[in-house]
């Protein structure tokens, strides 16, 4: 059986080169320089921090697990603090502390109100609630790379140092997840 999905697969199988798509046109504002990309990144994750520091006290009241609950308490207090980094690094590149829609963010918050609103309060929330937070952690992990990255490009080491202590915490949060779920809390959801 599974011989034959791969065969099928590879026979559908599109190339990127050849698949008839057209360029998508920039609009008048677009950024032209990585600093500037750097900008839109800080003010879009200065958005996302600060919709998360809204959104955890809802996913901890939702919670039943006392190591999930602890977990996401603590994060909230290290959220506050990336929130404040961010402020820092604005600073450091003399900008006005500026939040922009993050739609993914949005997107994701949106995701982990559904599983909440679709999950019945005990071991299955939960489990939903880690699902739901690792993506947005993911997220944050990916964007913070990404920053620091440039940043680096950029010599820009006060933001560097900000951008990397958070990742820091995104991945112990990640990984704190992962742990609680491990320990039990997904066979007690089965
Ligand atoms: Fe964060
Ligand atoms: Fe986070």
């Amino acid at each position: 059986m599974a011989t034959k999905t791969t065969t099928k697969k590879a026979a559908t199988t599109k190339s990127a080169s050849t698949t008839k798509t057209t360029k998508t046109p920039a609009k008048k504002n677009a950024a032209k320089e990585l600093k500037d990309l750097f900008e839109d990144g800080m003010k879009d994750i200065y958005w996302a921090e600060k919709a998360l520091v809204k959104a955890l006290p809802k996913m901890y009241k939702n919670a039943t697990d006392k190591k999930l609950k602890t977990a996401i308490e603590n994060h909230l207090m290290e959220t506050q603090v990336h929130v404040k980094r961010l402020e820092d690094c604005f600073k450091s590149i003399k900008k006005k502390a500026q939040a922009k829609k993050c739609d993914a963010m949005q997107g994701l918050l949106d995701e982990g109100k559904g599983i909440m609103e679709e999950t019945k309060p005990g071991s299955v929330r939960d489990a939903g609630i880690i699902a739901a937070a690792q993506k947005v952690e993911h997220y944050e992990i990916a964007t913070y790379g990404t920053l620091a990255a440039y940043a680096k490009i950029l010599k820009e080491n006060v933001c560097l140092k900000n951008f990397l202590a958070t990742l820091n915490e995104e991945k112990k949060c990640d990984k704190l997840l992962t742990k609680v779920a491990d320990i039990g809390l997904n066979s007690k959801a089965l």
